[in-house]
């Protein structure tokens, strides 16, 4: 199955940053268990409870400026650093644990966690500040919101994805349940060409069915021996 490969993709999620110390969303004690995502994660809820998603944003922002990468997101960076394939991240996460671990063509679909966008002129503001409903851009005195997608909302970089999705001859999925389109349903377009598709994740994610092979267990263990493999071709 492992051969050399020259355009790889790798979709990450929450699970990658679990051993980071970041909650995930959909584990017993993740995120979704203690938030309500339908007041926090949409545009509702920012119109309707302001503070409350602030606060829950501003929460999240102070655990992952000091969360550090661990040895999954090492292993991507050392795959990168040492194949001559063209290698790119999508990740669902909001966290900035592939740019800490130094990791190149890192995709975020669903927005940063250290970015604001202005309503009105869309500028985006980085910050790892904490913020509230009162903060204004700094350009056209516009409200400020998460710079992240919520839920009903477009991902960002489609058409960059689709055309990664395209030329893929591997794509391997890390760390997400599979649950949450589109993201979930990027294997199925890899599939429509030949390529190889891996699924790595502590459980069989839900969609498990369309990956080639799937490989259970922590990916801070399992990706570095993906990885090495995998370099035995490059
Ligand atoms: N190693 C491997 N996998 C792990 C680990 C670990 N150490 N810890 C947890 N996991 C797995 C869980 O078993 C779970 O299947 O990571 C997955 C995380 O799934 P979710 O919590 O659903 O997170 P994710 O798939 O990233 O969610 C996708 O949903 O709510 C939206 O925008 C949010 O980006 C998020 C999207």
């Amino acid at each position: 199955m492992l051969r050399k490969f020259h355009k790889i993709v790798f979709l990450t999620g929450a699970g990658i940053s679990a051993e980071s110390g970041l909650a995930t969303f959909r584990d017993p004690s993740g995120l979704w268990n203690n938030y309500d995502a339908e007041i926090v994660a949409s545009l509702w809820g920012l119109q309707s409870n302001p503070t409350l998603v602030h606060q829950f944003y501003n929460e999240l922002r102070k655990q992952m400026a000091l969360a550090q990468p661990n040895q999954a997101h090492c292993a991507l960076t050392y795959l990168q650093q040492n194949s001559s394939a063209d290698i790119h991240i999508i990740t669902q996460n909001i966290d900035t644990l592939h740019e800490k671990a130094h990791t190149q063509n890192v995709w975020h679909i669903h927005g940063q966690i250290n970015q604001l966008r202005c309503v009105k002129c869309g500028k985006i503001t980085e910050t790892w500040l904490p913020w509230t409903e009162h903060c204004l851009c700094y350009s056209c005195h516009g409200k400020l919101r998460p710079n992240i997608v919520f839920f009903g909302e477009e991902i960002f970089f489609s058409s960059q994805i689709e055309r990664l999705l395209a030329d893929a001859d591997l794509f391997v999925a890390i760390g997400t349940s599979g649950t949450i389109p589109p993201a979930s349903s990027f294997v199925q377009d890899v599939r429509k060409h030949s390529s190889l598709t891996v699924a790595l994740n502590l459980e069989k994610p839900a969609n498990y069915r369309d990956f080639d092979i799937v490989i259970e267990g922590k990916v801070s263990k399992t990706l570095p021996c993906f990885i090495e493999k995998l370099l035995c071709y490059q």
